[in-house]
């Protein structure tokens, strides 16, 4: 089982070079450097990330890598092949059982906390669908549990002060030009509490920095609530929407890497703050059924606080606004949980 899962790493490993090289050399590498730069990204943060090219082609990597039966079974175990009329029932310009999963996309290898690579994401150079293709689950990669940047980050920071949350690999990559080399990304999955389990390992203070649009506001209610019960006193969470449209690279390269840190430093909005103002959307608290409504969404919420002083904090504040006790706060939270 050990010994299986060994080689897929030295499998995933060689992937990295084979496509590392390619874009070094491929006939098509002009092509997948001039969108890199167009990007804003230099050689040495490609080379930093280990970004590469899937060139165009049905077996590219299989002529490489799985030129017998048994490597290409090994490629697909690995998430790099794909066999043959698995998905679609159609035949492949090709005479062997597999094609290549990914061709023709700029790929960004996926690393585990010791630096293995146990995955890929791949980018379109153009608008064609689907934008980025992912790995699979495979052996050994969870996406779930992974994210992306996060061994980058610490190998740039002797202390991480912090990690900031965003969506895209290009986010993290683009903030890192910027010398911006703490920012991680979720693998196109909702950021969870297995993510930000991983993430508190590493640091106490978090930064989730979304797009602003409407998936990037829901992804940031979903990783609040992930997040609640995770909230040991001593960690700090905050949150930064941006502006409709943009995402951290497209900011990040209007701002310079300065003026986005000084964005963060003045705009991120701790934990509770954003959470009242959230959950406050649309009610008021000058009447009595706006009262209501904020303590039947804010007390479930809040009991998911582990114990500690913050959570002792987080009820005072409920209890500010609402003007009812934390003895009925309980009981509004018992009927909650009956209701449900
Ligand atoms: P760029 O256009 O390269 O800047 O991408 P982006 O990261 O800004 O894309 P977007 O905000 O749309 O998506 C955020 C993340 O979701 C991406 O980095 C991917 O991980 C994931 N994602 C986006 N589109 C797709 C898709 O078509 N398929 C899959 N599997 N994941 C996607
Ligand atoms: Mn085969
Ligand atoms: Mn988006
Ligand atoms: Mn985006
Ligand atoms: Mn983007």
């Amino acid at each position: 089982r050990r010994q299986e899962s060994q080689s897929l790493y030295q499998l995933t490993e060689k992937a990295a070079d084979y496509y590392q090289r390619q874009l070094r050399s491929h006939p098509a590498a002009n092509a997948a450097i001039a969108y890199l730069r167009n990007r804003g990204l230099s050689g040495e943060i490609a080379r930093d990330f280990g970004i590469g090219l899937a060139p165009p082609g049905w077996d590219n990597l299989l002529n490489a890598l799985g030129d017998s039966a048994q490597k290409a079974d090994r490629l697909e175990q690995a998430g790099l092949a794909i066999r043959r009329g698995d998905s679609d029932g159609r035949t492949r310009p090709d005479r062997r059982h597999h094609y290549d999963r990914f061709r023709n996309r700029i790929m960004f290898p996926i690393r585990d906390r010791r630096g293995r690579t146990i995955a890929f994401g791949g980018r379109v150079l153009g608008d064609d669908k689907p934008k980025y293709l992912n790995s699979p689950e495979t052996p050994i990669f969870h996406k779930g549990r992974e994210l992306y940047g996060l061994w980058e980050a610490r190998q740039a920071n002797r202390d991480l002060k912090r990690l900031i949350v965003v969506e895209g690999y290009m986010d993290v990559v683009a903030l890192a030009q910027y010398d911006i080399r703490c920012a991680v990304a979720t693998l196109g999955t909702a950021c969870g509490e297995d993510h930000i389990q991983l993430a508190f390992r590493h640091t106490a203070e978090l930064v989730f920095c979304f797009d602003g649009d409407r998936a990037g506001r829901n992804a940031a209610r979903r990783a609040l609530e992930a997040a609640l019960p995770q909230m040991q006193d001593g960690r700090s969470l905050r949150f930064l929407l941006l502006p409709e449209g943009e995402d951290p690279d497209t900011l990040v390269r209007q701002l310079g890497g300065e003026r986005f840190e000084q964005l963060l430093e003045e705009q991120a909005r701790p934990l509770e703050d954003f959470l009242f103002d959230l959950l406050g959307e649309g009610i008021n608290l000058q009447t009595m059924d706006g009262r209501a409504r904020l303590s039947k969404a804010a007390a479930p919420l809040l009991d998911r606080l582990p114990d500690g002083v913050y959570r002792q904090l987080m009820f005072q504040q409920l209890a500010a606004r609402t003007g009812l006790d934390r003895e009925t706060l309980q009981e509004v939270i018992s009927a909650e949980q009956a209701r449900a």
